[in-house]
């Protein structure tokens, strides 16, 4: 098994793939204004599609998933048809990078835990024209809850520079032709009752499971960086969130 296995095999089978809820979800949806009854939606980087099934369930519209694993790709699947709503939904395994949608095919760009693999400025500009004049584009994203965190606060992001305060945010969005309609931190249990929390439970018995085979270190070696970010966060949440934005595209 190379790394990405070991790494699937642990943040492939959570109930998320990152801090979420359903009731996030639906705040943020709640920040929209002008909806048809019947909206498009494209969500990026659906992972296991629990934010999908949310959406499906708070419209009458139509939900184009979109991510590059087919293990998510299927998960999404299996949870709409458990949920009895994937009759509305198309899911679709692709790069976010290659997205190339009509322009103004969709009312509702919608992304959660996902942006940044694009970028949080690239990505807003990129998805901008598959939105339509007065649609919304509502994302999650990494942010400094308090100006000057830590140095290894910092350092644990350093993969991350993006991460940014909400008033920097705030900015980006403007410069970028997009009016805000609302933003909020998701709360703490976000990162845990979905996530970490079930990650946690699942590391040692991984650790059982992969003892003694031949990629063992490789192993050990994926669980101890989960546990060393799970501790970063517990011991640092004060520092770091997730903030939703709800945007509205101008002109
Ligand atoms: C942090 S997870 C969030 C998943 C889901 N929205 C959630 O909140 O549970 C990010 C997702 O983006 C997907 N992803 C990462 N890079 C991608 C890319 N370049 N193109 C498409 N999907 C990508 C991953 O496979 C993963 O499912």
């Amino acid at each position: 098994m190379d790394d990405m296995t070991h790494f699937l095999d642990i943040y492939g089978h959570l109930p998320r793939a990152g801090p979420g809820s359903t009731a996030s979800t639906r705040r943020a949806w709640a920040l929209m204004t002008d909806l048809p009854a019947s909206p498009r939606v494209l969500d990026i980087g659906c992972g296991p599609g629990v934010q999908t099934v949310d959406l499906l369930q708070l419209t009458a519209g139509q939900v184009l998933a979109l991510d590059f694993l087919p293990l998510m790709v299927e998960r999404t699947r299996a949870l709409a048809a458990q949920a009895g709503v994937a009759d509305r939904l198309t899911v679709l395994q692709q790069d976010m990078h290659e997205m190339d949608f009509a322009p103004a095919s969709f009312d509702v760009v919608w992304s959660e835990g996902a942006i940044y693999n694009l970028g949080f400025e690239n990505g807003l500009n990129k998805v901008k024209p598959f939105v339509r004049s007065g649609g919304h584009v509502v994302v999650s994203e990494a942010v400094w809850l308090q100006p000057a965190p830590p140095a290894l606060v910092v350092a644990h992001w350093q993969e991350y520079p993006e991460i940014d305060t909400i008033a920097h945010k705030l900015a980006v969005i403007g410069r970028l032709g997009y009016t805000l309609q609302g933003h909020f931190v998701l709360p703490e249990s976000d990162w845990t009752t979905d996530y970490y929390d079930p990650m946690e439970r699942l590391l040692p018995l991984k650790a059982k499971q992969w003892a003694g085979g031949p990629d063992e270190d490789k192993g050990l070696a994926v669980i101890d960086e989960a546990r060393r970010e799970i501790a970063m966060y517990r011991q640092n949440s004060a520092w770091y969130g997730y903030a939703f934005f709800v945007m509205k595209r101008r002109g």
